[in-house]
């Protein structure tokens, strides 16, 4: 039997979620804290990821969607929300054309200091109204633990837009039952970083079962051809949810 002790699971960024209470208007909206949240915490991520501090990504999620990705033998990739650019460099020292954009003008900065040639500063938003030229014609786009707001369909469809005909979408998330924290329902929920070194502005996100994945795959025009649930041997739950699927 497993021990959960042996292996403390720890999810993409956190297991620890509220749900996210704001009924306020005079507050922000929860899409413009969330992106507001990464400009306040840029350093303190950049320093989370490049010090290996994410259990999970080191011992699973990391290679998870390299090797999903890899598995499609992809020319040219585009990481949708690419961060400070870990898998921008995975995959160019693999020999493919990557290209990152990122809403958080100090991550694409940080991402380009590291090596990444291609990379673009644009909000979801900007991408969706198509204001901002990001390339097309990719064999593949990729979102790793980057789809953290409600209204994915309209981005995943402006993605669909810069695919090849053959093209796919490979989505690794936190997986719904793992972090569902027993309230299985679609909704925001906030991220505190609490246990994360260092100080972090608490970002909203956006829950959704794996029904609401799956819908929203389908109503952006892609059918799902692959899911898994990479789980590291001596864990109990899901590290994540990875998604592939395909231009219809
Ligand atoms: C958890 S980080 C993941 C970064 C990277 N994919 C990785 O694997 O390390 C989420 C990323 O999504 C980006 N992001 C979130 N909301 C965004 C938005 N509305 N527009 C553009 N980027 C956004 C953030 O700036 C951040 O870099």
């Amino acid at each position: 039997m497993v021990n959960a002790l042996i292996y403390k699971p720890l999810p993409a960024f956190s297991v620890h979620t509220v749900v996210f209470k704001s009924r306020d208007t005079a507050m922000p909206s929860p899409e413009s804290s969330l992106l507001q949240s990464w400009h306040t915490n840029a350093d303190a991520w950049i320093e989370a990821i490049r010090s290996g501090a994410i259990e999970s990504r080191q011992q699973v999620t990391d290679q998870a969607i390299l090797l999903a990705i890899m598995g499609r033998q992809p020319q040219r990739v585009l990481d949708l929300g690419c961060g400070e650019g870990w898998l921008l460099r995975a995959l160019a020292d693999r020999g493919i054309e990557a290209v990152g954009v990122d809403g958080d003008a100090r991550l694409i900065e940080a991402a380009r200091l590291a090596g990444a040639a291609r990379v673009h500063v644009a909000s979801y938003e900007a991408l969706v109204d198509g204001k901002v030229d990001i390339g097309r014609d990719y064999n593949l786009v990729c979102a790793n633990f980057s789809l953290l707001h409600q209204d994915i369909i309209p981005l995943l469809a402006a993605m669909n837009a810069l695919l090849v005909p053959t093209g796919v979408v490979v989505i690794q998330t936190l997986h719904p039952w793992s972090v569902a924290a027993g309230d299985y329902q679609d909704g925001w929920r906030e991220e505190s970083f609490a246990g994360f070194k260092g100080q972090w502005q608490p970002m909203p996100w956006y829950f959704r079962t794996l029904s609401s994945w799956l819908n929203a795959l389908d109503m952006a025009g892609f059918q799902l051809a692959g899911l898994q649930e990479p789980q590291h041997p001596q864990s109990p739950v899901p590290q994540s949810l990875l998604m592939v699927a395909e231009r219809r």
